[in-house]
């Protein structure tokens, strides 16, 4: 099929709100060197994409913020993730932008080592959802908290992206989870795999945990939840205590990491039958400003995705 000449792409004019991010009509990309076009058939709208336009980030961030994405306005179009088809082959495909973005266009140009098979079982929606939350989730509990089977794991913020990923993934490494959301989620965090349920705005947390993972980063005190020995993973620690973790053994912090051998053991982990995202709601890429007034609550479960 010929390809057309120009496509709906969104762009943030400035810091601010979601009335920010505009859709207009703008030149197919040109794929350079190592790259590949896609055609993008559906895109997550996730809380990065929701700080990185507000320039709302965890206190003490903002300046390096700025200095790395753009002072005035991100100078990197908005879109990380994407699931979509390789218009050279047919071929589904799904895979992730990073901060170079442009995902939330109908076509983009991304290296095509981060450009893999969409899986058969998944539709454009779950492999759009698939990468965000899952890479954070895997990271921080494999690699950096070294969860193991028949361990207490504490999750705070456990059904959105991040924690709906999480949760699947202790399962299934044997963990015992305790899952902080509010009651409205409850059933979904048990769905999931939970053994104890919390409400954040009803409920102290109670005992002592091998592993606690602060996604949504409101805990008070957090060390004061971990058993002798235990393992924090901060996910959206601020400045003080992310420095703060490079100084403590058993505390992690800071962005996870998004190369393709953390993407194919994500891709395992679904073969294996340990990881599906969890698809909340789907809105036309026509909605992406609602869809970032939805994100930036950080109240939503599972992945937010527009369909383009
Ligand atoms: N370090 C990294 O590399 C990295 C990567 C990805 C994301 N992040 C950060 O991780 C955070 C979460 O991302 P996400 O995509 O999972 O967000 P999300 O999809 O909006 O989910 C937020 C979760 O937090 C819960 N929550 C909201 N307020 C809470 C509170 N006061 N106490 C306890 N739980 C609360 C929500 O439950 P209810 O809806 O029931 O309230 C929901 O389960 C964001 O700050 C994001 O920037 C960091």
């Amino acid at each position: 099929m010929p390809l057309p000449q120009t496509m709906k792409a969104a762009r943030v004019t400035h810091y601010g709100g979601p009335d920010a991010v505009v859709i207009a009509e703008r030149p197919l990309p040109q794929p350079g060197p190592g790259e590949v076009l896609v055609q993008v058939r559906a895109a997550p709208v996730t809380a990065g994409d929701a700080r990185m336009r507000s320039g709302k980030v965890p206190r003490g961030f903002g300046l390096l913020m700025r200095l790395a994405l753009g002072w005035s306005r991100p100078r990197n179009p908005p879109g990380w993730a994407f699931a979509g088809v390789d218009p050279a082959s047919g071929q589904r495909v799904f895979g992730i932008a990073g901060i170079r973005g442009g995902a939330h266009a109908e076509y983009l140009a991304v290296r095509a080592e981060q450009v893999m098979p969409l899986p058969d079982g998944l539709s454009f929606e779950e492999g759009a959802a698939f990468f965000f939350g899952g890479l954070t989730a895997a990271e921080y509990l494999i690699d950096k908290c070294r969860l193991q089977a028949g361990e207490r794991l504490l999750i705070n913020g456990a059904t959105g992206a991040v924690g709906s990923a999480a949760l699947q993934i202790a399962r299934h490494l044997g963990a015992t989870v305790t899952a902080v959301a509010s009651a409205s989620n409850h059933a979904l965090a048990q769905r999931l795999g939970a053994a104890e349920v919390i409400d954040y705005r009803s409920q102290k947390i109670g005992g002592r945990f091998d592993v606690v993972l602060d996604v949504i980063g409101t805990l008070r005190a957090p060390q004061s939840h971990l058993a002798p020995g235990g393992r924090l993973g901060l996910i959206s620690g601020d400045m003080a205590a992310t420095l703060g973790a490079l100084l403590r053994p058993r505390v992690f912090a800071g962005p996870s990491g998004e190369g393709r051998a953390k993407m194919e053991r994500l891709i395992a982990l679904y073969t294996a039958g340990a990881y599906r995202p969890v698809l909340g709601q789907c809105l036309p890429f026509a909605e992406l400003a609602q869809a970032h007034a939805i994100a930036e609550t950080f109240h939503k479960p599972g992945n937010l995705v527009v369909v383009m």
